[in-house]
């Protein structure tokens, strides 16, 4: 299937590793020219490296950006070129009870997983128009609606992602720009693969048995009952962010192996 994504521009927030690189790679492998954001040079320079190993065409640049540092995101908006497809990636969370979790983490996860999108599409979003094309996808979770105990400031942020991502689909009517919202489940990344190994070591298991007993003890719902790959998220991305998709648009989609449930 020809995507069409040859000679787009995408940029992926927090995209050194994880779903955010997954997503940029395979972009990059449609042709398409990729901008990838982390929290510091050196971050954002070996995973450009790491992915030139990978796709061997193309452009695949990189812009430094911390979004819990204003100064830091103002530069970031004042130098990015003109992009036909945003990834709100980024996506941070403390895990803690609600009593425990103070003013400073609820701040800290609002500006970096809702605000930066807000930022980022109040820029980026009005050039799409113009140009009568542009994808902006953000990436929610199952904590949406399943608001664990310990992640309920995180999985605030992603509710309201939903709603913003509805609201500036609103914005698109008429135009060839679509604004729809991601749900991944489980999802095996580096870190929780650092997870999964550390818990494994400290109570003298595998990664595997670990792995398999969050299925049957804590995500219940999950009817893959297994993580998904970073490689099935990001084809998902891709797919969205492609014209194919331009009849999606206000839609939340999920990848999350049916966890959280419902008929929608
Ligand atoms: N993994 C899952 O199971 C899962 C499930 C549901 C939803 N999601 C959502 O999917 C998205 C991606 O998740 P993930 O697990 O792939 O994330 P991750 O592995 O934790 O993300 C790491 C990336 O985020 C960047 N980053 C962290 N803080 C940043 C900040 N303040 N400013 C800029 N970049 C920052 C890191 O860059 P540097 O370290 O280079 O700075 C790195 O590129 C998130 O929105 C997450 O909430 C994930």
């Amino acid at each position: 299937m020809d995507l069409q994504l040859t000679g787009k521009t995408a940029f992926i927030t927090g995209s050194t590793s994880g779903i955010g690189f997954a997503a940029a790679r395979a972009l990059a492998m449609e042709g398409v020219r990729v901008i990838l954001n982390g929290r510091d040079a050196a971050g954002v320079s070996s995973a450009i490296e790491r992915m030139k190993k990978i796709v061997h065409h193309g452009r695949i640049e990189g812009m430094v950006a911390d979004f819990s540092k204003p100064d830091q995101i103002k530069l970031l908006l004042d130098q990015l070129p003109e992009v036909h497809i945003l990834i709100n990636n980024v996506g941070i969370y403390t895990s803690d009870t609600f009593f425990d979790t103070t003013d400073e983490d609820w701040q800290h996860q609002m500006e970096v997983n809702l605000m930066s999108g807000v930022r980022l599409s109040r820029r980026i979003l009005p050039q799409m128009l113009n140009a009568n094309w542009g994808r902006i996808l953000f990436l929610s979770s199952e904590c949406a609606t399943l608001v664990p105990a310990d992640l309920i400031a995180y999985s605030t942020t992603k509710a309201a992602l939903q709603a913003l991502s509805r609201g500036l689909a609103q914005l698109t009517v008429g135009s060839g720009v679509t604004v729809n919202i991601i749900v991944p489940g489980s999802t095996l990344t580096e870190g929780a693969v650092t997870f999964l190994e550390k818990v494994a070591a400290a109570e003298n298991k595998t990664p595997q048995s670990v792995s398999k007993e969050f299925f049957t003890n804590v995500r219940t719902s999950s009817l893959l009952q297994r993580f998904a790959t970073v490689e099935e998220v990001a084809s998902t991305i891709v797919y969205f962010a492609s014209p194919l998709a331009a009849a999606t648009n206000g839609a939340v989609i999920k990848v999350d192996g049916g966890s959280s449930g419902g008929i929608l």
